[in-house]
């Protein structure tokens, strides 16, 4: 199964995409998550999208299709896709059904998270990671069980994004509403949109789309 997570900044694409993995075996394709590590190993990517990404603009059309056809490459067809924060124009989700069908693969869901922008950029500007295992955190909503120690791999570094402060996330919301939100009518006439309520615990957000996947 096939599925895109789509929603603003801080919607929790991220969150659920990783519970989605361990619940369903599914396979996190985020293409924020493969920008950073391009920008932080360096590459020729990396070092063109480091400044867009600070600016909250957004990368090249080419480039992120390029990114998440190699990873389908990669993966088996057995495994699921779960697409966080791609496809974000119309370009892009076009791409990307050329590309799922070059592999073979059709596009199962399509999950809007709807949330309330205002709530989103304090959800964002009190995101932390894991610096080893990319488990996230938040100073309100989740802090580590033990202050400083990594819940999960026990790590005592954690890192937070560049591009996580109040002006950038607003920029990159403005966005979302022109560039990503219009993607979302040719999506419902193929009758694949669901509707899941984002500002629900992160507990019931996970249930929520449980249902939508079994
Ligand atoms: P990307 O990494 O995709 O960022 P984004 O879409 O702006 O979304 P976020 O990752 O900020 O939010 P999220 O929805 O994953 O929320 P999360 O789960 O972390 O993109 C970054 C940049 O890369 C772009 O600006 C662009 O430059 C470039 N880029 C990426 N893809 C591109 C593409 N396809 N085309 C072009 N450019 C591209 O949750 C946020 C916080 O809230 C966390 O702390 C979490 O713990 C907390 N939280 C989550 N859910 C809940 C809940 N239900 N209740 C309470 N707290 C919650
Ligand atoms: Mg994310």
């Amino acid at each position: 199964m096939d599925i895109i997570l789509l929603g603003p900044p801080g919607a929790g694409k991220g969150t659920q995409a990783h519970r989605l993995v361990e619940h369903h075996g599914m396979r996190q394709l985020s293409t924020g998550d493969m920008l950073r590590a391009a920008v932080k190993a360096r590459t020729p990517v990396g070092i063109k999208a480091q400044a867009i990404m600070e600016k909250g603009e957004l990368v090249s059309d080419d480039i992120v299709s390029e990114l998440i056809d190699a990873e389908l490459t990669a993966m088996g067809s057995a495994t699921g896709a779960i697409f966080d924060g791609y496809p974000r124009t119309a370009a892009q989700a076009e791409m990307l059904d050329d590309i799922l069908a070059k592999h073979g693969r059709k596009l199962d869901h399509v999950i809007e998270l709807k949330v309330d922008e205002d709530a989103l950029v304090e959800r964002i500007t009190g995101r932390f990671t894991c610096a080893e295992c990319g488990e996230g955190y938040h100073d309100t909503f989740k802090l580590p069980a033990k202050e400083g120690v990594c819940d999960v791999c026990g790590a005592t570094e954690f890192k937070r994004r560049p591009d996580d402060n109040e002006e950038t996330v607003r920029h990159r919301m403005d966005v979302y509403r022109s560039e990503t939100a219009p993607i979302l009518p040719g999506y419902e006439k193929r009758g694949i949109v669901h509707r899941v309520d984002g500002m629900a615990s992160i507990e019931d957000v996970t249930a929520a789309l449980d249902d939508i996947l079994v």
